[in-house]
């Protein structure tokens, strides 16, 4: 199950191959979102060229930087935790530079260096080209801040490292920010207006991936639905722009057409998708290549008209059903996921179980479900009180989570007895005598390994199943290898 939040990766540090001529060492740690650990594979390119090879060892870091992230106050909580960590390592070793990346970074800006007395830079999420710079004003003693954001960064021009990654799947970063303003979010604030980045440096990023030997690409934004590439520059200016580029723009169907026809073998993937923008031909495009895998995450959050109208989400419970049904009719075998709030601000119990029936309607593949917690900044916590007891909160929370374990489960049966396609990844983290990789519906596979190797394209008979799991035997290989 490919998460948002991937609650076993949070706190991984980074990787990457070890270059003699570099002296220095970084030791940089990442939380929340994808979008993040990507992001840190940027940072980690742009200080190898910096003479910094990286460390798992905090201890013996020269500079300890950590990416952040602000969606919700337990994540903030975390990462404090962690500079409380560095704060105690740098008494023994007070040589050692602590930076912070990312969303708290933008969020929260000098106030680091001001209250958080160990912080020697803070970063924003737009500002990583500029790192060189900083940390030589850190060299010289000084504290070092760029939270600018920006209305071009896309990182197009600069190859990310992956060397920590299984060197089979990999995540590409097609948008940055976010304009939809849904009441609840921070990352409109913390990540900045939205852009698109060139569709030929995304082609160029996944042809280099497939010449290592890469078979599977996740195409990454906060709403991926609305990329859309006219010569560069904002979404929300698009209305500005020539007959020209208008007429020769792209957007994400187009871009989808272009990865799958230019890379034929290639598995591609999306997230994340946002109901409103979710247009018909992106439906299509999937529906018409094979090498488009069949699961799209569409988070909901409510499944109360009246809440989404308060979340400004762009639609109603109607019209996400009716999404759901093209989706169903255009890609029979189209796996759905979600991500879910409970006790949004004046949610009541009636509202509660629209959100519970909307589930039964689409019964879900899986789901990421999180009680809502209020983020300084955001429309809703300037103008709307967080007044759902933790408790109901809590209670309402544990139905969903309930409910989607049982759809999950009801999901995964359906695979019985049926011959899947599967992606190797790594070696099961049950057993070492099985693989474990993906199917299209990005459901989490595993069998006994045979001859098989990591990279393999295998059709795999689905035996057994847990509500998370497909557990099967191959029966040889795809013919996509
Ligand atoms: N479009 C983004 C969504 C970012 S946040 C993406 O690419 O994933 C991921 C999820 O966190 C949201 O879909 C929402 O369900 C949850 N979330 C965001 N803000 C939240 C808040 N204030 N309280 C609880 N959950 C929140
Ligand atoms: Fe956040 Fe809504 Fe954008 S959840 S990332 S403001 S689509």
């Amino acid at each position: 199950m490919e998460k948002i939040i991937d609650e076993h990766k949070q706190g991984e540090t980074l990787v990457t191959e070890h270059k003699n001529e570099n002296g220095r060492k970084l030791f940089i740690e990442s939380y929340g979102c994808q979008m993040n650990f990507s992001d840190s594979e940027i940072v980690a390119s742009i200080l190898a060229k910096e003479g910094f090879n990286t460390t798992q060892q905090l201890e013996e870091a020269d500079l300890v930087l950590v990416n952040t992230c602000s969606i919700r106050d337990k994540a903030e909580q975390t990462v404090r935790k962690r500079l409380e960590k560095y704060n105690s390592v740098k008494r023994i070793n007070p040589g050692m530079k602590v930076g912070v990346l990312g969303c708290m970074a933008e969020r929260l800006k000098s106030k680091f260096l001001d209250e958080e007395k160990i912080v020697d830079l803070v970063v924003g999420p737009d500002a990583y080209k500029d790192l060189p710079n900083l940390i030589a004003e850190v060299d010289e003693g000084r504290n070092a801040v760029n939270v600018i954001l920006s209305k071009e960064e896309t990182y197009g021009d600069i190859s990310p490292v992956r060397l920590q990654s299984n060197g089979v799947t990999a995540f590409v970063s097609i948008t940055r920010g976010c304009d939809n303003m849904c009441t609840f979010c921070v990352v409109p604030f913390t990540r900045g207006r939205e852009r698109s980045r060139d569709p030929q440096s995304i082609l160029e990023e996944v042809q280099e991936l497939w010449d290592k030997g890469f078979k599977e690409v996740t195409l990454l934004g906060q709403n991926v639905d609305s990329y859309l590439w006219y010569g560069g520059g904002l979404k929300k200016d698009f209305k500005n722009a020539s007959e020209m580029q208008k007429a020769t723009s792209v957007d994400f169907a187009k871009l989808l057409d272009m990865v799958a026809i230019a890379q034929p073998k290639m598995r591609i993937r999306f997230s994340t998708s946002n109901p409103q923008d979710m247009h018909e031909s992106v439906l299509h495009a999937i529906a018409k290549h094979r090498n488009i895998c069949s699961y799209i995450h569409l988070p909901v959050q409510s499944g109360s008209t009246r809440i989404l109208k308060e979340m400004n989400r762009q639609h109603t419970r109607e019209e996400y059903m009716a999404l759901i049904d093209k989706v169903r009719e255009i890609i029979p075998d189209c796996a759905i996921s979600q991500d879910m709030i409970t006790g949004f601000p004046t949610e009541t119990e009636e509202d509660h179980q629209d959100t519970l029936s909307l589930m039964e309607y689409v019964k879900y593949d899986f789901g990421f479900m999180f009680a809502y917690s209020e983020r300084p900044g955001t429309l809703a916590a300037r103008k709307m009180e967080d007044d759902i007891p933790e408790d109901v909160k809590k209670h309402r929370l544990n139905e969903i989570i309930n409910m989607q374990q049982k759809h999950s489960k009801y999901r995964t049966e359906q695979f019985l007895g049926k011959t899947v396609e599967v992606l190797i990844e790594k070696e099961s983290k049950r057993s070492n005598k099985h693989w474990a990789g993906r199917n299209s519906q990005n459901t989490m596979t595993v069998f006994p390994k045979g001859d098989y190797k990591v990279g393999d394209f295998v059709m795999v008979k689905i035996n057994e199943c847990t509500s998370a799991t497909l557990i099967g035997e191959a029966v040889g290989y795809s013919d996509n290898n």
